[in-house]
């Protein structure tokens, strides 16, 4: 946990200019800076950072964050990834918060520690293959370079039982066995890896937290990975995105893979833009970082049964995941073929137009689901509805799942309604619209929005809102009250503090939307606290308004009492002084 007054002086202390322009080439326009998008490919610049709101929006796609966002989406970085990078670059060090044990104190230390040894092993494995004829015979007869082992850091672990011996003062150290370099036996120490090609896998932000060994010819087994550590956990990493991140962004797709030769033949052959699972299925974990990083996913695997059942297993993942606007597609093989072998025999772009050609999503689930069953019986087709429920019912991205409700519906030769009924769709979460609390939401766009942006521009003028004058039916009041509530408490520094504090939370949109308006057309500073004025005063008329006509028809319905046309009386008056003040 990072203490929240970290990350508001941290926020403080950044320029989110300074970062974005780190990988973005942003130029001045107006009060804020301009720069092509690089969420989304467009031509002319619609991604716009604002150094004095310290928030960065695109005006095309949507795309909305401070520093510390920018850095999760632009670079994968986890969030505590994330503001330990921007602390670090402003010179600020994250407060840990204070290790609770003795153990737990040693345990961090230890980790730092392991970073350093995992380091260590991998120059000198990388030293080793300087030195090995026969490694590096072997990499050329895969077709590698050089070039791309260097930009891998692909190293050879020497045939010895103890070569480490050489890289290490102290090879009793037990780091050495905690980073799964070495293991304990009988009272004996060894080296795991022994005269393998070394394939070392990087966090996110680039430091080695395992290895893949291979052998150089036959040999059992083929591969060796590092075990989990207190560094690498397999369903968190992916192989290769360090080095694949620019192409990524440029080609604004990830394309995974089963293993780490075909990452790296891909990358030899120009197609940069892949990664792969360590030898393990895929998580969700996997899916949703590398979504973050593209519009596009594309799963390739191998055109085998086994490449079939891990198709399937990613597709699973990837259901709740998937968004309308990022789709996910899967790549098959032809048979035998992986995509080392494939690019090796037909070239980029033969391979790069299979990618292009990817299935969808949608037409492998329809495709694996209608194999299954017979679909010229009633039976059959009663079985294909109940089998594709859960994949329907798990699907998040609303359009697909409608789309792909009426191709069942189709298939299984009744209505789209009856099908949605079936499979229980019409009551699941994405189909539930949020029912405003009583009556019909109006039809003018609200004060409470302008409300809600001039208090962005303006914080201290949360002091000033009237929260009974505001329509309890509307979002923008659920989250003007947060926000008002949060300022009160010390909150909203700035509107960087803004997007830290909404991220996730259910007034994420339309808070974000409030600024992005901000952002176009204001207001800020002193006219902020006008309008605010205004807003207010015009609400306020507004529900005197309402009370007053609503004594009017009391009194028009029966004998009024004289206590009661006073009351009208005063409060017409009253009414005319407030509409007096309008300017
Ligand atoms: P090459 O034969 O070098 O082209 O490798 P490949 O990537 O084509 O290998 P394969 O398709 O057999 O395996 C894909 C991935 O599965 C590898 O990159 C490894 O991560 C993993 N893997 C393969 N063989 C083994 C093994 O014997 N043990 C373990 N733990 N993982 C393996
Ligand atoms: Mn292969």
């Amino acid at each position: 946990m990072i203490p929240e007054s970290f990350k508001q002086d941290l926020l403080n202390r950044v320029d989110i200019v300074e970062v974005v322009s780190r990988y973005v080439r942003l130029k001045k326009g107006g009060a804020n800076y301009l720069g092509l998008c690089p969420f989304h490919g467009e031509k002319t610049p619609s991604f716009t950072v604002s150094p004095t709101k310290q928030f960065y929006h695109c005006f095309g796609c949507g795309a909305h964050g401070n520093a510390i966002g920018f850095l999760m989406s632009y670079a994968g970085l986890g969030y505590v990834e994330a503001v330990k990078e921007l602390a670090a670059s402003a010179g600020m060090q994250v407060p840990e918060a204070a290790p609770r044990t003795r153990e737990e104190a040693l345990r961090r230390e230890r980790e730092t520690d392991l970073y350093g040894v995992m380091e260590n092993a991998m120059e000198f494995y990388r030293a080793e293959l300087k030195k090995s004829p026969r490694a590096i015979e072997y990499l050329k007869g895969r077709g590698l370079t050089g070039e791309i082992a260097a930009r891998f850091r692909l190293g050879y672990a020497p045939d010895d039982w103890q070569a480490l011996k050489a890289a290490f003062a102290d090879y009793a150290d037990k780091a050495l066995v905690e980073c799964g370099l070495v293991i304990e036996g009988e009272g004996k120490r060894y080296d795991r890896f022994r005269d393998r090609i070394m394939f070392p896998i990087f966090s996110a932000r680039g430091a080695v937290i395992g290895f893949g060994g291979r052998v150089l010819g036959a040999g059992e087994p083929k591969y060796l990975n590092s075990p989990e550590t207190p560094l690498f956990e397999k369903g968190r990493e992916v192989y290769g995105l360090v080095q694949a991140r620019a192409a990524i962004r440029a080609a604004n797709r990830v394309l995974v893979v089963e293993g780490y030769m075909d990452v790296v033949a891909l990358a030899q052959f120009g197609v940069g833009y892949a990664v792969a699972t360590l030898g393990t299925a895929t998580t969700p974990v996997h899916v949703s970082k590398l979504l973050r990083l593209a519009d596009e996913l594309v799963f390739c695997f191998d055109g085998d049964a086994a490449g079939r059942k891990a198709a399937w297993r990613a597709l699973e993942v990837s259901l709740p995941l998937v968004t309308d606007a990022k789709p996910v597609r899967f790549l098959f093989l032809p048979e035998a073929e992986d995509p080392d072998s494939y690019v090796r025999a037909h070239g980029r772009d033969a391979f790069e137009r299979a990618v292009g050609e990817a299935q969808p999503l949608s037409a492998f689930l329809l495709g694996q689901l209608r194999a299954q069953v017979e679909l010229g019986t009633p039976e059959g087709r009663s079985r294909f509805l109940s089998a594709a429920k859960p994949y329907v019912q798990a699907l998040a991205a609303p359009a697909l799942r409608l789309q792909v409700a009426k191709e069942v519906a189709a298939l299984a030769g009744v209505s789209q309604e009856e099908a949605e009924r079936l499979m229980e769709l019409r009551s699941g979460p994405i189909y539930a619209k949020p029912v405003p609390a009583r009556g019909a939401p109006p039809l003018t766009v609200a004060q409470e929005r302008n409300l809600l942006r001039c208090v962005l521009a303006r914080p201290a003028l949360a002091a000033e809102l009237d929260r009974s004058l505001l329509d309890e039916r509307l979002p923008e009041t659920g989250a003007l009250q947060a926000l008002t509530a949060w300022i009160g408490t010390g909150g909203a520094a700035n509107e960087a503090a803004v997007i830290e504090r909404f991220q996730g939370t259910e007034f994420e949109q339309i808070v974000f939307q409030a600024q992005a308006s901000l952002l176009e057309h204001g207001p800020d500073g002193d006219s902020a606290e006008h309008q605010f004025r205004q807003c207010q005063l015009a609400l306020r008329i507004k529900r005197k308004n309402e009370e007053y006509e609503q004594l009017k028809r009391r009194a028009a319905s029966g004998q009024p009492t004289r206590e009661l046309l006073v009351e009208l009386d005063r409060r017409a008056r009253e009414l005319a002084e407030l509409k007096g003040q309008r300017l």
